[in-house]
């Protein structure tokens, strides 16, 4: 009997030291990310200003709960210890004081780190350091955990990936984790329960389509992530989503662009991290990011991710099943001059196959609302009007009337 009950503790420990935190990524995190604005230059006065920035700009009530440092928080080299520190001169207080601020605005801290010996930019990575650098997490109050596939040698990725998992699991503070391969081993194939989203594709850059090269790898504009990774829709879902990477809004694209990438990355369900610098966004980028009426199409508590209904014309279409049968359609012109959008509704079968869901126009119908200009348009019994300047969007939300 002895036996029995003590074969019973090792089994139910094993298992709470091999999962992941349940519960934490029910919807698509949304928060904010230094590395594509600042990569490595980042600092304390900075990262203070950003959560300010959160409450004034309204984006902590839009939903932002995240702010996360990416690579270059720590100093060049670990201490004696082998304790990972954080840089003296940028950060002078310390990642726990920082964490605090953070938290003191009711916002939740996230830091980066590398599967690999070195990140990214070559500062110590976890390789070998896992469960000692869980427990400085912990020790620091750190919700979020991006973690990254550089300098990774021969690692299997999959095992790297659960290593993490299981030493922030044994450190026992809960962390939002977030893979960062890149989509090289295809991590939608094992992912889902060794982290909470999972990058698909390599490095995002401010453009509509371009993809510019450094040698051995590319940085992908917004219509080549999206293009780039098919049939790994069915695989996202409450607690494991694809990621298709930090966003571009309010980096330099026309603000058509930036709404049309907005809401690509809410219909695809990816988290919604902010990469520019909120110090100085414009009004027409805080009214991009800060819409709640888009946000909710990607926060929707079914969680299923959108997809391309067809792509005729100078078109895209984009439909996503939401809550209480409504659908989340966006109209994307892809063209370089504004179009005629005309749209019959009894014409298309509306539909997502993978989720059993149609939207039956002819015996149903829906009213219709403008998520972008928060306005109603009438309802489905007539075909749907509307001008779309080049590269923008009409984003819309269908409720059974
Ligand atoms: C990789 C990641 C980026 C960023 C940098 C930091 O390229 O994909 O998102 O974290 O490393 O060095």
């Amino acid at each position: 009997m002895k036996k029995i009950v003590i074969l019973i503790l090792v089994f139910t420990s094993i298992n709470t030291f091999s999962q992941k935190f349940e519960g934490l990524a029910e919807t698509p995190p949304l928060g904010w990310n230094s590395w594509n604005t600042f990569a490595t230059d980042i600092n304390e006065q900075l990262v203070k200003d950003i959560a300010d920035k959160f409450v004034e700009l309204g984006l902590k009530e839009a939903g932002y709960e995240y702010i996360v440092l990416d690579d270059g928080w720590m100093a060049k080299e670990r201490d004696t210890h082998g304790n990972l520190i954080a840089d003296p001169i940028k950060f002078p207080s310390g990642m726990k004081a920082l964490a605090d601020y953070i938290h003191s605005k009711g916002l939740k801290f996230g830091l980066y780190n590398c599967a690999g010996s070195k990140t990214c930019a070559g500062y110590p990575g976890s390789r070998g350091f896992e469960y000692q650098d869980a427990r400085s997490y912990a020790s620091w109050d750190v919700d979020y955990l991006k973690y990254d596939w550089c300098n990774t040698d021969k690692l299997n990725a999959e095992g790297a990936y659960i290593t993490m998992r299981d030493a922030l699991k044994a450190a026992g503070r809960p962390v939002v984790f977030s893979i960062c391969e890149w989509g090289d081993n295809e991590p939608w194939k094992w992912a889902k329960d060794v982290g909470h989203a999972w990058r698909v594709t390599g490095d995002i850059i401010n453009c509509w389509d371009c993809e510019v090269g450094h040698g051995s790898w590319s940085s992908w504009g917004v219509w080549k992530i999206i293009n780039m990774r098919k049939d790994i829709r069915k695989v996202a879902g409450p607690g494991h989503w694809n990621d298709f990477d930090m966003m571009e809004v309010g980096n330099g694209m026309a603000d058509a662009e930036d709404r049309t990438h907005f809401a690509m990355w809410t219909m695809l369900t990816s988290p919604l991290i902010m990469g520019n610098d909120l110090r100085v966004a414009s009004k027409e980028t805080i009214k991009t990011l800060a819409n709640k009426e888009v946000i909710a199409v990607n926060q929707d508590k079914l969680g299923i991710q959108g997809f391309r209904f067809s792509n005729e014309g100078d078109f895209e279409i984009w439909i996503k099943p939401l809550e209480n049968d409504a659908w989340a359609i966006t109209f994307v012109n892809m063209s370089d001059k504004p179009l005629s959008l005309n749209f019959d509704w009894e014409k298309h079968d509306i539909g997502d196959d993978v989720n059993g869901k149609r939207m039956e126009a002819k015996q149903q119908k829906f009213k219709i609302r403008d998520l972008f200009n928060h306005k109603n348009l009438g309802d489905t019994s007539k075909n749907l009007m509307a001008e779309i300047q080049s590269h923008d969007v009409l984003m819309v939300k269908l409720e059974k009337k």
